[in-house]
């Protein structure tokens, strides 16, 4: 079979998601990036030919929620009495994921959404195409950390000194660093050395002036990874850490 461009592999991952675990009636988490769309376009999709019903949607950016509106999905919050903090599932993309089901994520800048609505959801899927797939999570990816604004400079050398080096994200069409849906800067770091991603999520979070970071360890995602033949794999985890 011919290779498939990545765009292909992406709505491929998303649509074998979709597929396989919504069902009507549930409260989804909706995720961010250029995976995590075409999940939202293909529950639109059969939400509008009568193939699914009474979805509650709890989008995890902007870019997400924008996306919804134009497709005429209803939204909430997580604070919605309708959704009472708790989703039945959330769909969404990573920059890089090991074979434990252990993933960064933020690399669209929309990790801290992400983060409380994968905490939040019974249930956990990730979908991407097979580049994504990586045992050395935090070498090659940078991970995001967000920060409030005016602690900058002391979390900084707090990464630091945890051996990570540290880039502050640049916006592209505005001057200045990129401002997070929550009004925060990020901090993309990077370690040298083989690090403990599952030890690092929680230590990362210590430091004060920190938000969030992008490291998401403690779940147990179904993972949907499209492979260049065309064909999805299907990855279970074990119960969550
Ligand atoms: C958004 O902040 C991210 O966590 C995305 O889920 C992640 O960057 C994957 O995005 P793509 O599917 O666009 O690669």
């Amino acid at each position: 079979m011919e290779q498939m461009d990545q765009k292909i592999m992406k709505k491929l991952a998303a649509k074998a998601a979709v597929e396989t675990l919504v069902k009507s009636g549930m409260k989804l988490g909706l995720g961010t990036g250029s995976t995590a769309l075409p999940a939202v376009r293909h529950i639109a999709l059969l939400l509008s030919a009568g193939n699914l019903r009474d979805i509650l949607a709890v989008p995890t950016s902007f870019q997400t929620s924008i996306e919804c509106e134009k497709l005429g999905i209803p939204l909430f919050t997580l604070n919605s009495r309708e959704i009472g903090g708790r989703l039945d599932l959330t769909i969404d993309g990573a920059d890089e994921v090991d074979s434990r089901g252990r993933c960064i994520k933020g690399g669209g800048g929309a990790l801290l959404l992400e983060k409380i609505a994968a905490y939040a959801s019974a249930a956990y899927a990730i979908v991407i195409d097979e580049s994504k797939c990586n045992e050395t999570l935090g070498l090659k990816f940078p991970v995001p950390v967000e920060v409030v604004p005016e602690a900058r400079i002391p979390v900084t050398l707090a990464l630091e000194a945890l051996g990570a080096e540290v880039v502050l994200r640049e916006a592209i069409r505005k001057a200045g660093p990129v401002i997070t849906d929550h009004g925060n800067i990020l901090l993309d770091i990077k370690f040298r050395d083989v690090v403990d991603p599952s030890a690092l999520e929680t230590e990362i979070n210590r430091i004060p002036g920190v938000v969030e970071n992008g490291f998401f360890t403690r779940l147990a995602p179904e993972v949907f990874i499209a492979h260049a033949d065309g064909k999805v794999e299907h990855r279970k985890q074990d119960a969550r850490r």
